[in-house]
């Protein structure tokens, strides 16, 4: 399947929306361990991109540059170093044109702003994410890590990333996945030798929680015992439903996501779209069993939230 290649023109969005959750993310989660006087956390975005699309709209690298830069005082105060690991790999591709644009964008930002350079580390990579990431996981687990899978597609949604990510306590991450393209192609081979889900069960529900059935049935490829909880937010674009899976294993991090998530869609707190519309729950009740299923999914991401507030209240955020 030939990849899009987003940079070679102005994000759509969609994708702005999700750039706008993950450096929300971003924003919540420095924080966390910047006022506990961490003495050093990782931040890694394994599909880094360029660092602005063609419109000079910033990309994750240069958001996450943002948000850092706005906590730079108290990132000062408590003594608190940073390093961020940005990988981008055009695969087939002999110039590695990207990756030097990457490295150009984020090198001028720190020329700009000189004092990150203090206490932040950014290592440029140019591997493929398959061999890099396994590389890479010794340092994900040994330090607070912040990680990012902006991957075109879903080439790497395998359950093996993320029973290595289950792993490791201190790590969130928010991968995105094009879970329409399971809709259309899941029972193929090439597909399920990357995830294989299955479709018949996923084809019970309706096609625009395509993306929220995917994680469900990831959700049952983890240990029982699991720590790791995984939230939907699926994104709309046109007939397309893609989406990001959020993960982490620590209760207020899960709360932050989801106040992140509920601040973006007021109705429902996990897509960009009405996914729960009025007019659907009208047309289900003929099918009681889709309007059931329903309605545990909705009463899951429900009862979240009160767990959520729940912590809120004990830890007093
Ligand atoms: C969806 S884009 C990421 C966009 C980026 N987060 C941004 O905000 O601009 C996916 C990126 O991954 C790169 N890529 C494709 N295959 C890859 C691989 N096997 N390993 C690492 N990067 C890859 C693409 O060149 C592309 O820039």
């Amino acid at each position: 399947m030939a990849s899009i290649n987003l940079h070679s023109k102005p994000f759509d969005e969609e994708t702005i929306t999700k750039l706008e959750i993950f450096e929300d993310y971003a924003q919540a989660w420095i924080p966390t361990f910047v006022m506990q006087g961490t003495p050093l956390i990782c931040i890694f975005d394994f599909f880094a991109g360029t660092g602005y699309d063609k419109s000079g709209v910033p990309g994750s690298p240069i958001r996450l540059l943002n948000k850092i830069n706005e906590q730079i005082g108290h990132i000062f105060t408590k003594n608190v170093k940073i390093r961020i690991y940005l990988n981008e790999f055009e695969p087939q591709k002999k110039e590695q044109k990207k990756f030097e644009q990457l490295k150009l964008s984020c090198e001028e930002y720190l020329n700009k702003n000189p004092r990150l350079r203090h206490f932040l580390l950014i290592e440029y990579l140019n591997e493929d994410f398959e061999t890099l990431f396994p590389k890479l996981l010794p340092t994900i687990k040994k330090y607070p890590a912040l990680v990012y899978l902006d991957q075109n597609g879903i080439k790497f949604t395998s359950e093996k990333y993320f029973l290595e990510l289950e792993k490791s306590f201190q790590t969130d991450f928010l991968y995105f996945i094009s879970s329409s393209y399971f809709w259309r192609f899941g029972n193929q081979s090439e597909f399920k030798m990357h995830l294989d889900i299955d479709m018949e069960e996923a084809k019970k529900d309706y096609y625009k929680f395509i993306h929220v059935n995917i994680i469900a049935q990831l959700r049952k490829k983890l240990p029982g015992n699991t720590k790791l909880r995984l939230y939907p937010f699926s994104l709309r674009r046109g007939p397309n439903i893609h989406g990001i899976i959020f993960g982490a294993s620590h209760p207020r991090a899960v709360d932050k996501f989801l106040t992140i998530a509920w601040e973006r869609n007021k109705t429902n707190g996990q897509a960009n779209f009405d996914i729960d519309d009025e007019a659907t729950i009208n047309q289900i009740d003929m099918f009681a069993g889709v309007r059931r299923r329903r309605l545990e999914a909705f009463s899951d991401t429900v009862k979240a939230k009160i767990l959520s507030l729940e912590i809120r209240n004990n830890f007093e955020l």
